[in-house]
C-alpha cells in the first residue's frame, strides 16, 4: 500500500500548531497517512504553490488550512487545485479569529472552501471532515469516523447517567 500523504494539513505559521494537535493526533490514530507543513499564502506564495502543485499529484485527497488573520491560505490552496480544501479559522489576532472566519468562508463562487469553526474544535473537525471524504473510497476510514462518533455518543450518556445518578442523590 502507498504511504503517500493522503491528507495534508497545512498551517501558515508554527504559532498555530497547539490548536492544531487534537487534530494531528486524531489522523495519527486513524491510521490514514498524512503530513503536515507550515507554509503561509502571504509569507511564502511561491513555496505554497509549488507544495499545492505537487501535493494534489501525489495523491493527496484532502487539505486542511489553518490560519489566522487575514486568513488566505485555505483560498490560495483552492485557488490551484480541485482536491476538497477545509479551512480552519485560527484565533490567533487580535480579533480572536473572527477575522480568519470571515477570509476562510466568504470565498467566490467557483472556488469554495469548507470553513470549519474556529481553533481546536474547528481543526478536530476538519480532520473527520477529511476522514469522512477519504472514507468515500476507504471503509477504514469510514470506520474510525463512525466509531469515533459512536464514543463520543457513548460518552453523553455516559455523562447523563452520572448527573442523574448525583442529582438523585440529592433529593
Ligand atoms: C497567520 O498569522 C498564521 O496562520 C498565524 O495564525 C498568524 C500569526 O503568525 P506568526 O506571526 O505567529 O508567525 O498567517
Amino acid at each position: 500500500m502507498s504511504r503517500n500523504p493522503i491528507v495534508s494539513v497545512v498551517m501558515g505559521s508554527d504559532s498555530d500548531l497547539k490548536y492544531l494537535q487534537d487534530c494531528v493526533n486524531l489522523l495519527a490514530e486513524s491510521g490514514a497517512p498524512f503530513e503536515v507543513r507550515v507554509l503561509s499564502a502571504h509569507r511564502t506564495p511561491e513555496a505554497l504553490a509549488q507544495y499545492v502543485s505537487k501535493s494534489a499529484e501525489s495523491g493527496v485527497k484532502a487539505f486542511i488550512a489553518a490560519a489566522g488573520g487575514a486568513a488566505h491560505l485555505a483560498g490560495s490552496i483552492a485557488a490551484r487545485t480541485v482536491v476538497p480544501v477545509i479551512g480552519v479559522p485560527m484565533p490567533s489576532s487580535d480579533l480572536n479569529g473572527l477575522d480568519a472566519l470571515l477570509s476562510t468562508a466568504q470565498m467566490p463562487p467557483g472556488v469554495p472552501v469548507a470553513c470549519m469553526g474556529i481553533g481546536s474544535g474547528g481543526a478536530v473537525n476538519a480532520a473527520l471532515f477529511a476522514l469522512q471524504i477519504i472514507g468515500l473510497s476507504s471503509p477504514e476510514a469510514a470506520h474510525f469516523v463512525s466509531e469515533h462518533r459512536r464514543k463520543k455518543s457513548d460518552s453523553v450518556l455516559e455523562k447523563d447517567r452520572t448527573i442523574r445518578e448525583k442529582l438523585s442523590r440529592v433529593d
